[in-house]
């Protein structure tokens, strides 16, 4: 039953210095494709996704599927709630078995992030859960409404860290969810004061449009969770627009088929990179 926490991945991705895939799904091809591109690399995954899909996706169908696939396959993996927006939802997370929760309080006042993240650090605990949180603003929109991008600043990292004893912090260095209109220029500087501060693995958000280069780069200043969501939707639209443009009539058993095999492919891309050998 290789249903792990993230922390354990996390902490293994560490020591093997590479990074770990934080792949977000919406739906069964998206899923199983995942977990098949996964077990074909023998690397461990994460799967997420984000309360704000919940009204495409609904969650009492997601969250089974997605612990059964993850209690299923060959590969550890964690299965994690990405930018949960309330403590309601987060409790619901874990009692699915999510392994590892985020709520995002990041557009709050600062001693509002660190008194809700403390709340779900001490919720997480009784379920033996890893805690993700983020500090500063990562561009774009995947919870609460379009931002724009508001750099993480490294006293109040560390400060942040320690005030609430979180796992995992995700960090705003110029990265942006959805698609970059162009290539963003990360601070990697701003990255590396953080990453020589904090004991803790930090998190990439954003990972659509990211150059190998940069996630290399990313890896290399403590960085162990990239997230992957837009490329991970892409990949599923394209592989089965691919297929309907080209027959006059499509068969919903193809159809099905193609949608996980772009997610296989798309999967199997990032987490070549990832692994950083
Ligand atoms: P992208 O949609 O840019 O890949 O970002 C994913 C993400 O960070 C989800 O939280």
């Amino acid at each position: 039953m290789p249903l792990v926490s993230m922390k354990q991945l996390l902490d293994l991705a560490e020591r093997e210095d590479r990074a770990v895939g934080a792949f977000s799904v919406g739906n069964m091809e998206m899923v199983y494709g995942a977990v098949e591109a996964a077990e074909s690399m023998d690397t461990p995954i994460i799967l997420q996704i984000a309360e704000k899909r919940l009204s495409c996706s609904p969650f009492a169908l997601m969250a089974p599927m997605m612990i059964s696939a993850a209690k299923h396959s060959k590969v550890d993996i964690a299965v994690h709630l990405d930018h949960g927006i309330t403590l309601p939802m987060v409790r619901e997370a874990l009692n699915y078995g999510f392994t590892s929760v985020m709520l995002d309080a990041s557009l709050r006042p600062f001693e509002e992030n660190v008194a809700m993240t403390k709340q779900v650090v001490a919720l997480a605990k009784e379920f033996g859960a890893t805690v993700e949180a983020e500090l500063g603003v990562v561009g774009g929109n995947e919870g609460n409404g379009d931002h724009r991008s508001l750099c993480t600043e490294p006293d109040d990292a560390e400060r942040f860290a320690a005030e609430t004893g979180i796992d995992a912090l995700a960090v705003a260095i110029g990265n942006a969810h959805g698609h970059y209109p162009a290539l963003p220029a990360l601070r990697f500087d701003v990255l590396e004061e953080i990453n020589s501060r904090l004991s803790i693995p930090l998190v990439l958000h954003g990972g659509t449009g990211i150059t190998p280069e940069m996630f290399r780069k990313a890896i290399h200043r403590g960085v162990r969770k990239i997230n992957i969501a837009t490329a991970n939707f892409d990949a599923l639209a394209a592989a089965a627009k691919e297929y309907c443009s080209g027959v006059s009539e499509a068969d919903y058993f193809i159809l099905t088929k193609q949608m996980r095999g772009g997610i296989y492919e798309n999967v199997r891309y990032y987490i070549s990179i990832f692994n950083n050998r």
